[in-house]
């Protein structure tokens, strides 16, 4: 049955979608129209891959969340499905927040998603229970099930919280079910619940995968477990984080944690703990493992804290990462583009062994929705270039600036200059190396973003850019000597 709430949705999205085209990002997902957060339910399912997320349609800002969707063949075009859940329900009023979705064994595709009521107390403070709910479907239609919620207080550690108790990720392991669920244990911090069910309704909780102990945020969200590479990773998105070096920024942060899952205690022993991406904008990350055996990640390409800065005309709010494609090296995550990008590249410029020493642009290297990667090497062996800086996005007003310096071992992105019309945070800066003397910039521009991949995969970092797309210019300049390749692609969507 399709309740009131969504089918209004589905109306409304009716209506105003069509309307939308040109002011989207090339082949980055927005919601289309209204605000988008968190990815959810990414999974594939008959064949294809659907992708859901976290929805309001019906103004740029956050509200009562709904569940969009969209589905793929290529990570790269999408199409638009009908909104799939609406909060309509006693146990969902406050919210149908972030979950994840998997086939069943009978083909039914299943939605394991956070109910949020909220309660006002007599001191008139509101008080939120969050409880796992089910939505069972075809692809398109999803009933909510009479047993919901299926997970609640009942099914908590001791201490365990009722109020910060969210976003499931469920997948299938022989004969069970299973879901890593956040939540916050007695101290206030972090953990990840481990909950087992043979039915998809019927849960029991098993042990904490992860606690954080305060250490890396308190709060931690969107948790995702998969194995990579014969490791297993965890991957969580921490609350009220406090800066770590150059590793890991403040606020709503993100972490992964690599490791071994024992599998009967279900507890993850860690090897190593890194940030996932290093730019501004990136959270609630979740992934997939596709029929030829990629795992895949995409992220919410925006962060909570200037969530409400965009520039005024802009229709919609919150785009998704490009999906990347994961793998583990000497025991670090990398991450680079989905492969399928690679086929709509169009008309290609390259340069080899440029010398670059102060200012520089090259003949056909410009553009906004482009595919760049750039290698810089030291010009003179007996004289060391101090840094090395690329410009892009440009024009007489606005750019925004990459730059590496080999003394530090950093890159910084200062996106100051690229027209934000917001006094937030601009620039970042995290470790980056040199491999025999080499560094890799790979950078992905979309109208209102840039992605940065180092080293082959090595790091990334997103940003989003509301700079005019008529600002088209890239230039380079150093101080020192430097050998620069370039190659550059347009990227065509059609
Ligand atoms: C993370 C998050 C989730 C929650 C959702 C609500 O961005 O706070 O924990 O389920 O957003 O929209």
């Amino acid at each position: 049955m399709i309740s009131k709430a969504l089918q209004k949705a589905r109306d409304f999205e009716k209506k105003y979608l069509p309307y939308t085209h040109s002011e989207q990002p090339a082949f980055h997902l927005t919601g289309g129209i209204g605000w988008i957060n968190d990815p959810n339910g990414f999974a594939p399912y008959k064949g294809e891959y659907h992708l859901f997320f976290q929805y309001y349609p019906y103004d740029t800002k956050w509200g009562p969340m709904h569940w969009g969707h969209v589905k793929t063949r290529d990570f790269i075009h999408w199409e638009r499905l009908p909104a799939a859940l609406a909060p309509d329900t006693e146990y969902d009023r406050g919210g149908c927040f972030s979950g994840s979705a998997v086939e069943m064994p009978d083909g039914r595709h299943l939605l394991m998603y956070t109910g949020v009521r909220n309660i006002r107390r007599r001191n008139g403070k509101i008080q939120a229970f969050q409880t796992q709910c089910v939505a069972i479907g075809d692809g398109v239609d999803y009933e909510k099930h009479p047993l919901n919620p299926v997970i609640d207080a009942r099914q908590l550690p001791e201490g365990g919280s009722t109020e910060d108790f969210r976003d499931p990720k469920v997948w299938r392991e022989g004969e069970y079910y299973y879901a890593a669920i956040g939540n916050r244990c007695a101290d206030g911090s972090g953990t990840i619940l481990i909950y087992r069910s043979a039915d998809a309704l019927n849960w029991e909780y098993v042990n904490v995968l992860s606690a954080c102990h305060n250490q890396y945020g308190r709060m931690w969200e969107c948790p995702d477990v998969f194995e990579l590479d014969g490791k297993d990773v965890l991957l969580v998105s921490p609350q009220e984080m406090a800066a770590i070096g150059l590793e890991f920024h403040p606020g709503n942060a993100n972490v992964c944690l690599i490791g071994h899952v024992d599998r009967e205690s279900f507890h993850l022993m860690r090897d190593r703990v890194q940030a996932i991406d290093y730019g501004l904008d990136f959270y609630a990350p979740q992934t997939l493992l596709t029929e030829d055996g990629r795992r895949v990640m995409i992220a919410w390409m925006q962060n909570w804290e200037t969530a409400s800065c965009k520039p005024q005309e802009l229709r919609f709010m919150g785009q998704m990462t490009l999906p990347r494609e994961l793998s583990i090296r000497g025991g670090r995550l990398y991450q680079n583009p989905v492969r399928e990008l690679e086929k709509f590249r169009g008309v290609k410029i390259d340069y080899y062994n440029v010398l670059v020493n102060g200012e520089t642009s090259l003949r056909g290297i410009s553009g906004r929705c482009i595919d760049m990667t750039i290698t810089v090497r030291p010009g003179n062996e007996s004289s060391p270039y101090k840094w090395f800086r690329l410009y892009v996005a440009r024009d007489g007003e606005h750019f925004t600036l990459i730059r590496f310096r080999p003394d530090t071992s950093t890159i910084k992105v200062d996106r100051t200059h690229s027209g934000f019309p917001h006094d937030i945070v601009n620039t970042r800066e995290f470790p980056a190396r040199t491999h025999n003397g080499e560094l890799k910039l790979r950078v992905i521009m979309d109208r209102y973003s840039l992605e940065l991949f180092v080293n082959d995969g090595e790091s990334a970092a997103s940003f989003v850019l509301y700079t005019p797309v008529e600002a088209t210019a890239v230039s380079f300049s150093s101080d020192g000597a430097v050998l620069v390749d370039v190659e550059k692609y347009d990227l065509e969507m059609n």
